[in-house]
Order: structure tokens, then sequence, then C-alpha cells
């Protein structure tokens, strides 16, 4: 049997972070009971500290969303900690996740502290966080530009105080996937309590390799990805769950792994992610953009009439898309064209045909694609224009 992953969606902080996709806490509730039947086990709501609302939420999810973890963001940080497990401490299972950066890039020039400050704060915080709930996750901020020997310190601290899942971001997005696989493999190995604590990845996409890092992170010993809908989040954004799902279903071969997420509701998630941050999806995104599962180029169009296989690697219903669409273009062929008229419930000659594919293809030259009513229109011009001929 596969091993499992598991899924720790952060669109609700990662992502709601990120400009534009800022939420009220009624938007941010229907997400969380969007996520909560998508299947998320760890849904992290929010981070309690940066408002009152952001607070609130937090509080309201805690209170209503029962089945996933509910996890809350907090700096290494008396208050912040305070702040979250008061947020949290209505879920039926509470995670409180704390997180100090690492790198000597951040330690001297952002928080101006020495490494010496920042595992004392580990050792104080984690402890603390852990008179709250037994379930502490620990983050350590740019992990992967982090000397690995005072990363290796930093750990082992972290997991001697109580922290049971470890999650060593590549906050910038700078790893390669080979790079970040023998990041954990290292890590793993060198600390000498790691055995007591899940492995964590949590990539960006500042060089879009967000997911191959995420699964090259898998292959490298973690059992969590943390990941958002529609790969939301700061700047280019973090990895994205329905591409990591949707890989583990369609390569299993390759990528060995379950999740516990229902595939069938990602299109779902994405529109309404989409719908409540009034940011529309990128119509070429993997498995959940507008043209995901849309064919125009003739030859396409053809291979996939005959056999869908051809020109796709999942069914849209796989990710709870209605159908593929073949979109009538300058690219496209008779045989699609014909099969649209067909569905328009005309039936075209040879003759005809051609003359509608000449029509539709110079319409195609000024407009991108050719809708439904402009064929309409074509077809009703051809007929006027045979029955004038016929007169
Ligand atoms: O990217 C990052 O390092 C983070 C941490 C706060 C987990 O989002
Ligand atoms: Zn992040």
């Amino acid at each position: 049997m596969a091993d499992k992953l598991i899924i720790f969606d952060t669109t609700l902080r990662d992502g709601e972070q990120a400009p534009g996709f800022s939420m009220n806490t009624a938007e941010k509730l229907r997400l969380a009971r969007q996520l909560q039947s998508l299947g998320v086990d760890v849904l992290e709501a929010g981070f309690p500290i940066a408002s009152a609302d952001d607070a609130e939420a937090v509080r309201l999810i805690a209170t209503e969303i029962r089945r996933p973890v509910i996890a809350a963001l907090a700096r290494c940080d008396r208050a912040d900690i305070i702040c979250a497990a008061e947020s949290v401490k209505p879920a039926e299972r509470a995670r409180i996740h704390t997180f100090i950066a690492t790198s000597d890039l951040h330690l001297e020039r952002k928080l101006r502290i020495s490494r010496d400050d920042c595992l004392q704060s580990i050792v104080d915080n984690v402890s603390l966080a852990r008179t709250f709930t037994d379930d502490v996750e620990f983050s350590a901020e740019d992990a992967t530009r982090t000397d690995p020997d005072f990363l290796c310190r930093v750990v082992e601290t972290a997991i001697a105080r109580g922290a049971t899942t470890i999650n060593l971001p590549d906050t910038v997005g700078y790893c390669t996937p080979d790079e970040i696989e023998q990041f954990f493999v290292d890590v793993i190995e060198r600390v000498p309590n790691s055995d007591k604590a899940v492995f964590s990845t949590h990539c960006h996409d500042d060089l879009g390799l967000a997911v191959a890092n995420s699964l090259a992170s898998v292959r490298g010993g973690c059992r969590q990805i943390e990941c958002t809908i529609n790969g939301v989040g700061e700047r280019a954004g973090n990895a994205s769950l329905e591409e990591i799902v949707m890989v583990t279903k369609v390569r299993g071969d390759r990528v060995p792994y379950t999740t516990a997420i229902d595939a069938t509701g990602l299109f779902a998630a994405s529109q309404l992610l989409s719908e409540l941050t009034h940011e529309p999806v990128q119509s070429n995104k993997a498995i959940v953009g507008r043209n995901a599962f849309a064919h125009e180029a003739g030859i396409h169009q053809d291979g996939f009439i005959k056999d869908r296989r051809t020109y796709e690697i999942m069914r849209p219903s796989d990710v709870g898309v209605a159908q593929s669409t073949l979109v009538l273009g300058k690219h496209s062929g008779r045989h699609a064209l014909k099969q649209r008229c067909g569905s328009l419930g005309v039936e075209l000659s040879r003759l005809e045909l051609d003359r509608v594919y000449r029509a539709m293809i110079e319409l195609a030259d000024r407009q991108k694609t050719i809708g439904d009513s402009d064929l309409s229109t074509i077809i009703a011009d051809m007929r006027a224009s045979e029955s004038v001929g016929a007169a």
C-alpha cells in the first residue's frame, strides 16, 4: 500500500497574504468549508496576531470546521503563540505552527539576532506552544539557504522541545529539485531525533519549480506537503495543491503516494477561490485553467475526436470539469467544425462544410475564437446566399 502524503493547505494564510487575495471572514469560512470537503488534512486558517479580523476568522473556522487539523501561524514570540493558541482553541484538533528565520542573511539583516538567540527563541517558544497543544509544527524560515550545520542544530532543538512536524521551507523558491531532495536526505540523516517528527516541505514558485521541488522533497523523506489552491501565495506563489494531487493520481507509477483529496472537487475549489478574490485563474493553468481541457488545433481536434487519450492524460471529470471543449479558431479543422455543427443540430453537405469552413477561418483571422452564435450566423448567411443562387 502506497504511503499517504499529508496535504497541508495554506491558501487561507500564505495564499491570502499575496497582493489581491485578501478575503473577509465570511469568505474565509466559505473557502474553509470547501477545503474540508476537498479532504485537506491540515487547514492553515491564518496568522491570528496579524489583526483582530484574522484572529476572529481563525476562531470561527476552528469552531465550525471539524475534520481537518486547524493550524494557526505564530512567530517564535510569546504574544503570537498565545494569540494563535486562543484562536485555534475551539478546534477538534488544533495545531500551532511557529516559525523563525534561520539563515544568516535573515538573522543578521532582518531579525538582527545571533544564532544563539535564534536557538534560545526556539527552545522558549516551541516549549510554550506545547503547553497548549501536542500538535506543534516548527518552520525554519529560509531553511534552504541556512548553514547546514546550524540547521541541523535548529531541527534537533525544535524536536527536543516537542515539535511534532518540522517544516523546512524553500522560502524564496531558490532550490532545484535534485538539491532539495538531497537537502532533506541530509537533514533527516544527520539529526539524531529526526524519527520523532514528520518532515514537511513548503516550496515557493519564484523559479516555477515549487511543485517539482515538493515532489523531490517527498523523495528526500518528507511526508507533508504545504500547498495552495491555484498555487496562490507570496510573490510567484506556493506549490499548487491541484497539481500535486493529480501527479500522484496520474503518475502513481513514478510518484507512488496517496492523498485524502477528492480530486473531483479540485475545479470547484479553484473556481470558488477565484470568485471570492476576483482574481481570474490563468487560462493555461494546469488542471484547473480554462484551457486545461480545450483543444483548438485541427490535428489535436481530429485526434481527440477519434480517441481523447491522444491529447488528454486525464478526464476532465476526474477533476470536476464538466467536459473537454473543442475551441473553434483559425487553427481548427473540418472535423471539429462538423462536430460543432452537429451539436447545433445542423447537418452540412461536404460542399457546405467547405464553405462554412472557409468563412470561419476568415472570421477567425479577425477575432480570436468562433462562438456558436458566430457559427449560426455563418451558416445562415450561407443558406441565404444558396437560396438567392437557386432563385
Ligand atoms: O515561506 C515561508 O517560509 C513561510 C513560513 C512562514 C512557513 O511561509
Ligand atoms: Zn511561504
